[in-house]
């Protein structure tokens, strides 16, 4: 409690939920492009806002804390209406972005430090969404579209995952559809995604306290009753040792609260029983049989050590922006040369070098997965969410689950066969009390967003 009396006499940026009259929140600019065929760009100004998760939730009429740690406040919190009534989401100020957050955005880039140790507070990871006014995330409608965007990975070690990908999230972050939302896009209010997360302190304008237990390996996370469910497309999630795109159909089309079997929750053997497509259709180099496509130096085709151009094309299968989603390309551009995707090297099976949806059945069936991606909808229902329109996020994180080895390393751990090598990582990587002490600087650079036609881009 002194703590943050003293973090607001620093700042002096301290307001409610509920009161939005003042506006504090300093939301950092960063330009991006719009292409049109024949190359032809167009800036756009965006703003980046951070997930409502990270920031400071206190009592409305004070600057004591609803949230301290995994834990709800029980006095302020017994319930879900009390809670949501007296508690309040707070803004980030210019010199909390970086000083707390870790978060830098100059010009086009966007960069995002792993732990910072502010003046009273450790902070680990972040995730932000990119605003195109200070109250509405930018909507991209990626359908017979392409999008770039310049990544440096090298920094990310076994454990660490820099990721950029969209989620179908209300324009507004649920404001106007939820009277208790009072803060919205603004706020980073909103988040959902395919794996339907219960650690969302807020869903549906309402603090998600019932039945919420603190994790036990996580100090700043927690799990409450309901989950926060929606489409989501993966372009990339990475470190300097492997990566994968991939994509997650639900069978909701809107941010969608769940409870029970609809989270798919893993605990209760829910995993495929759940509204969206956990596992996804991934397209990862490594996993599907070429190890020396991406890594670091020069042995590799794709050198993460450096920067590296990534294109993503969603392509139709009439070329018109109200066809079917039919395959997702990827393309790399490293030391002004266009390097075409790795293509699957298992004896039995296509050299595919994009998804589609023969890629997915064919390499889950050699895997032995479940073909949830096709029960899902498949590319057709992925598609109908890009043409809706999706949220851009950028993140750093580590995984307190899994621990990254599905991304990086051999997952199952003790399986074997195709499909569980995915990286070169030790299966004893990735633990994140290792990660976090011994990483705290890595930083992961995002820059040169640019989207628009099909080959516009790069
Ligand atoms: C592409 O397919 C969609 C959906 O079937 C249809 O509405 C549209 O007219 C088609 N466009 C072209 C150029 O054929």
């Amino acid at each position: 409690m002194k703590l943050f009396l003293i973090v607001s006499c620093l700042f002096g940026t301290i307001y409610a939920q509920h009161a939005g009259t003042n506006t504090p929140e300093s939301a950092p600019q960063i330009s991006i492009e719009k292409c049109s065929s024949g190359g032809s760009c167009q800036q756009e100004s965006s703003l980046i806002t951070l997930d409502s998760n990270w920031r400071w939730t206190h009592h409305v009429d004070d600057y004591v804390n609803c949230y301290t740690g995994n834990e709800w406040d029980q006095q302020f919190c017994p319930d879900v209406a009390t809670c949501t009534a007296q508690c309040a989401l707070d803004g980030v100020d210019q010199a909390t972005w970086s000083g707390t957050y870790g978060i830098q955005v100059s010009g086009s880039e966007l960069s995002l430090k792993f732990v910072t140790n502010g003046p009273f507070s450790k902070n680990v990871g972040s995730r932000v969404y990119l605003l195109e006014s200070e109250t509405k995330y930018k909507m991209f409608s990626l359908l017979n579209q392409e999008f770039t965007f310049d990544v440096d990975s090298s920094q990310l070690d076994c454990g660490l995952n820099g990721a950029l990908y969209f989620v179908e999230m209300e324009q507004d972050g649920g404001l106007s559809k939820y009277p208790t939302n009072e803060a919205g896009a603004k706020f980073g209010t909103g988040y959902c995604d395919a794996q339907c997360p219960h650690d969302m302190k807020w869903i549906n304008g309402e603090a998600n306290v019932q039945d919420w237990v603190p994790s036990d390996n996580d100090e700043n996370a927690g799990f409450g009753h309901f989950g926060s469910c929606c489409m989501e497309m993966d372009l990339w999630e990475a470190n300097s040792k492997s990566q994968a795109y991939t994509a997650h159909a639900c069978d909701v089309n809107e941010p969608t609260r769940c409870e029970g079997q609809d989270c798919g929750d893993n605990d209760s053997g829910d995993r495929y029983n759940g509204v969206c497509d956990k596992d996804g259709c991934d397209f990862a180099s490594y996993r599907m049989g070429d190890t020396s496509f991406f890594g670091e130096g020069s042995s590799f085709k794709v050198d993460s050590s450096k920067p590296v151009t990534v294109v993503t094309q969603f392509i139709t299968d009439n070329g018109s922006d109200n066809g079917d989603l039919v395959e997702i390309r990827r393309k790399y551009v490293q030391n002004g040369q266009v390097i075409e995707n790795s293509k699957v090297n298992f004896d039995g099976v296509s050299d595919y070098d994009s998804i589609t949806d023969d890629f997915c059945t064919d390499i889950k069936d050699l895997f032995g997965d479940v073909n949830d991606h096709q029960k899902k909808g498949g590319l057709k229902t992925m598609g109908e969410a890009l043409k809706r329109g999706m949220v851009l996020v950028m993140s750093l994180w580590d995984d307190h689950e899994a621990f990254m080895l599905w991304l990086d390393s051999n997952y199952p751990e003790d399986g074997s066969g195709p499909g569980v090598e995915r990286g070169p990582c030790p299966t004893s990587s990735g633990r994140p009390e290792d990660v976090e002490s011994n990483q705290p600087e890595a930083t992961v650079k995002f820059s040169n967003i640019r989207y628009g036609d099909i080959d516009s881009t790069y």
